[in-house]
């Protein structure tokens, strides 16, 4: 058991992995970072639920974040993290946050390096970065990360070409650390199928957007609950990677705009994040810089990788539902109702043990 968690009497030993143990919570369930939908409130509620929760910081402020890991203690007294960009002009700063707030878990939006993740691991603070390829989770392991997120195809945001099915046992069999399975997960028996493939728990980022703690405006949630499983895409057309999100006019738009008419709009809301976040026009050049030279983009790509997360927050902020993309992993198609986050975890631990008992000892 671990030290402090009440296990819950008749839960079988096989739920309870190393993720628990390693987070210090009961359950292996995991509310990933989402920019402007994982604030406080939803945090705070899976946590407090016997989940780990995690705040997403990319689209956040400094101030903002510290504002934000205030709440969340205000909120609850269990494990919570912090879900960091390497690159945020602010990223030594909130290490020395993370450290000083006691956040147990860092979980990262883009590839974290090994100074960051080393930082991070001598203040005492758990490293988990999301790989979407068994070599990737081979590099992070060797730099001493202490878990990863294996996001299959199927998840929502920015994923790989692998799916679940496949990145899972693949990845539990080239590294030792735990594993949280990724991409397309939302009920019990996908929990039990994340621990047959060998994974120690899974992490969900759509279903914990359906849920009545996630700050997403009603009717962008309905949108959400009316897609089907073929509803969503994968484009490049965002912001130069492979991004997973709802299928609107708008996204079928920017597929088919290239070159510079998309520079314009880009430019001007990649201007109105700065101000948002705080990013100095310096930092927004530097980042432009590193982006098109590490991920060899076009400057036009560069401009529309700066206005992705506009485009994020016209939808799951403001509400715009043509103004705005909306991330989303496939699963969306099964989602159909908006749960608390404790009815969530519930019925997810319930019914994954219901499963185990289904398929049960082998009659002799
Ligand atoms: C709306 C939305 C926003 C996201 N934003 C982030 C982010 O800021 N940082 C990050 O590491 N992952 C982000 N992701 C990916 C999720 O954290 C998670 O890995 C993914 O949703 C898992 O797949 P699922 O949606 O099938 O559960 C986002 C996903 C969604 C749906």
């Amino acid at each position: 058991m671990t030290a402090g968690v009440p296990e819950p009497a008749g839960t079988p030993a096989v739920l309870h992995t190393p993720a628990c143990e390693l987070f210090g919570v009961r359950y292996p369930i995991v509310q990933t970072g989402m920019g402007w939908v994982a604030g406080a409130r939803l945090a705070a509620a899976t946590s407090e639920a016997g989940g780990l929760g995690i705040l997403a910081s990319a689209t956040m402020t400094y101030e903002q974040l510290a504002g934000a890991v205030a709440e969340v203690k205000g909120r609850t007294a269990a494990p919570f993290g912090v879900n960091l960009r390497s690159n945020h002009p602010d990223v030594g700063q909130i290490v020395d946050l993370l450290i000083a707030e006691g956040v147990k878990v860092a979980s990262f939006a883009q590839a974290p390096n090994p100074s960051l993740v080393a930082g991070l691991r001598e203040g005492g603070v758990v490293t988990m970065p999301t790989i979407a390829a068994p070599r990737h989770a081979e590099k992070v392991a060797g730099w001493g990360v202490d878990a990863v997120i294996a996001q299959g195809h199927e998840g929502g945001g920015h994923t790989g070409s692998i799916p679940t099915s496949l990145l899972l046992p693949a990845v539990t069999r080239a590294v030792s650390i735990p594993v949280l399975g990724a991409g397309g997960f939302h009920d019990g028996r996908g929990l039990v199928a994340a621990l047959a493939w060998g994974a120690a728990g899974v992490a969900m980022g759509t279903r914990f957007l359906l849920t009545r703690e996630s700050t997403v405006p009603d009717e962008v949630k309905a949108r959400y609950l009316a897609a089907a499983l073929t509803d969503t895409v994968v484009t490049r057309a965002i912001d130069g990677q492979p991004q997973r999100v709802i299928r609107t006019s708008l996204v079928d738009r920017l597929e088919g705009r290239h070159g510079p008419s998309a520079t314009p709009v880009a430019l001007a809301s990649a201007l109105r994040l700065r101000r948002l976040t705080g990013t100095s026009l310096r930092a927004l050049v530097r980042e432009g810089l590193a982006m098109k030279r590490s991920e060899g983009l076009t400057w036009s790509q560069v401009l529309m990788a700066a206005n992705a997360p506009m485009l994020t927050r016209a939808a799951l902020v403001e509400g715009r539902l043509e103004a705005g993309v909306l991330p989303t992993g496939q699963v969306t198609g099964l989602v159909d109702d908006l749960p608390s986050v404790a009815e969530l975890i519930d019925a997810m631990m319930k019914e994954a043990v219901e499963c185990l008992e289904r398929l049960g000892p082998p009659r002799r």
